[in-house]
């Protein structure tokens, strides 16, 4: 039987690839180019690409059924195998789907060597790697809600908290932290939604493309599309085996993830400082310094914004790999597994730690109210109380600066300045004005939607619950 005979040269070099070579490779490109000791990782996910093909090789009669239950049965024992760890991936096989292929091969015989017919690596690989971010996306979003959780229960916990809002890293305007935690919230909320908009393309059935052009052995993709859950299959074959704008797209919302955790993670810094004294993370959660026995250095927050430097590294390292390649699949290509698996590595990681991190945490609400006084920054309060009184917003402006300057002057805030004084600047200030200097009324009077007020955030935190599954 045809499929029974052995070209002596594979035999000779081992590889599976091996037919038109009268040499083995070089150790030293094995080596080079390998990437099992990567893609291993890929494994599940080649196996579940491999079963779906196989049905539909038989379903089509390119193989008979003993042949696809063969091929089956091979690749759960393999999947076994390499599970508990008793599968010896070989260098020299390349890549984790010439490992697998080997593997089954060497179980079930000639059944195994149909399975790679009308496939390609380069529509196999684009296919292992979509299944398998596909499934990341899912862990990514648990984690990302998880995080959503600790900031919505740290506004939950705090509520009612003043704190000063910056601009510029100058005290602003007086905010409530719970809106300060919960835009956070909307931050990874955006983050959930950028990943399910890349799902979208993502979940693009590739297989089928063969090498580059399509085959002309009879395969029904569809099937395929449907046994592996996937909604399209891909339009064009060039495309599908040239296409890694998934992996970019992917890398890009790890970014941002990674580039929000940073933000949240510089305030942490800043916060648990003695300069700022508002946030005392947990001991559990803190490390010490081995020279400076007073030390509690926040080293959480301070990696995870330091890794945001290697995850954007990532993301760059793959827009340049792509930059430039021709169609269709080249080898550069295979560079995306190591940047995606250390992106994915490194966010997951931090997400998980900012979890933990949030839920030992507290804040020091008594000092954040205190950092409301001092820095005028009821100023524009004053202001829109004179616009209320019809005073146009610019000379509202003009009139605060100068009360603002002489307040500087004798050394007061805004609040202790005596009414008579106040109203040499403008006779529309009366008694009433005190209740809007103070943090509290300021918080409370910013009503429009998206604001401050008490009543505001309260509808958010709510909305947020809700959304987030808190009872
Ligand atoms: N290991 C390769 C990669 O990761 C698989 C595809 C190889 N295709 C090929 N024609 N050499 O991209």
């Amino acid at each position: 039987m045809a499929d029974q005979t052995h070209c002596p040269k594979q035999q000779c070099s081992g590889k599976l690839w091996g037919g038109r070579f009268a040499a083995q490779t070089a150790a030293s490109v094995e080596s080079f180019t390998e990437s099992i000791s990567y893609d291993w990782r890929l494994y599940r996910h080649d196996i579940m690409g491999s079963k779906a093909h196989a049905k539909m090789l038989a379903k089509q009669g390119l193989i008979s059924a003993d042949e696809r239950d063969a091929i089956i049965a091979g690749l759960s024992e393999i999947e076994q195998e390499i599970r508990e760890g008793r599968f010896q991936f070989r260098v020299e096989l390349e890549d984790i789907h010439m490992n697998i292929e080997k593997a089954l091969t060497d179980k079930v015989g000639a059944a195994g060597e149909k399975l790679h017919t009308a496939r390609s690596r380069n529509d196999q690989v684009a296919l292992d790697i979509r299944l398998y971010l596909r499934d990341e996306a899912v862990c990514l979003d648990q984690l990302l809600a998880d995080v959503q959780r600790g900031f919505v229960r740290q506004a939950r916990a705090n509520f009612g908290a003043v704190m000063p809002g910056y601009t510029h890293m100058q005290r602003a305007q007086p905010v409530l932290l719970a809106h300060h935690l919960l835009a956070y919230v909307e931050m990874f909320g955006r983050d959930r939604e950028r990943l399910a908009d890349c799902l979208k393309r993502l979940n693009v059935l590739p297989l089928g493309a063969a090498a580059l052009a399509g085959t002309g052995l009879p395969i029904d993709r569809e099937f395929v599309a449907k046994e592996l859950g996937f909604p399209t299959v891909s339009a064009n074959s060039m495309d599908t085996t040239a296409d890694r704008d998934f992996a970019l797209e992917f890398l890009f919302c790890l970014t941002v993830v990674q580039l929000h955790l940073s933000r949240m993670a510089e305030e942490f810094v800043l916060w648990s400082s003695k300069e700022f004294g508002f946030l005392k993370i947990g001991d559990k959660y803190c490390t010490g310094s081995s020279i400076m026995p007073q030390k509690k250095n926040p080293d959480i927050p301070e990696l995870i914004r330091g890794k945001s430097g290697r995850v954007t590294g990532s993301l760059m390292a793959m827009l340049m790999t792509m930059k430039g390649l021709p169609m269709t699949y080249n080898r550069d290509m295979q560079e995306d597994k190591e940047q995606l698996f250390d992106a994915l590595d490194t966010v997951k990681a931090s997400l998980s730690i900012t979890a933990e991190l949030l839920a030992n945490s507290s804040f020091a609400c008594d000092r954040m109210r205190e950092a409301t006084h001092g820095g005028f920054m009821t100023a524009t309060d004053l202001a829109d109380y004179l616009v209320k009184k019809n005073l146009p917003f610019r000379q509202a402006h003009r009139v605060v600066g100068e009360i603002v300057a002489l307040c500087q002057q004798r050394g007061l805030e805004l609040d202790e300045l005596p009414l008579t004084e106040l109203r040499q600047f403008s006779t529309l200030i009366d008694d009433d004005v005190f209740a809007v200097l103070s943090a509290e009324g300021s918080v409370n009077s910013r009503v429009s939607a998206g604001g401050t007020a008490g009543a505001r955030v309260a509808e958010a935190l709510a909305r947020a619950e809700q959304q987030l599954g808190i009872a």
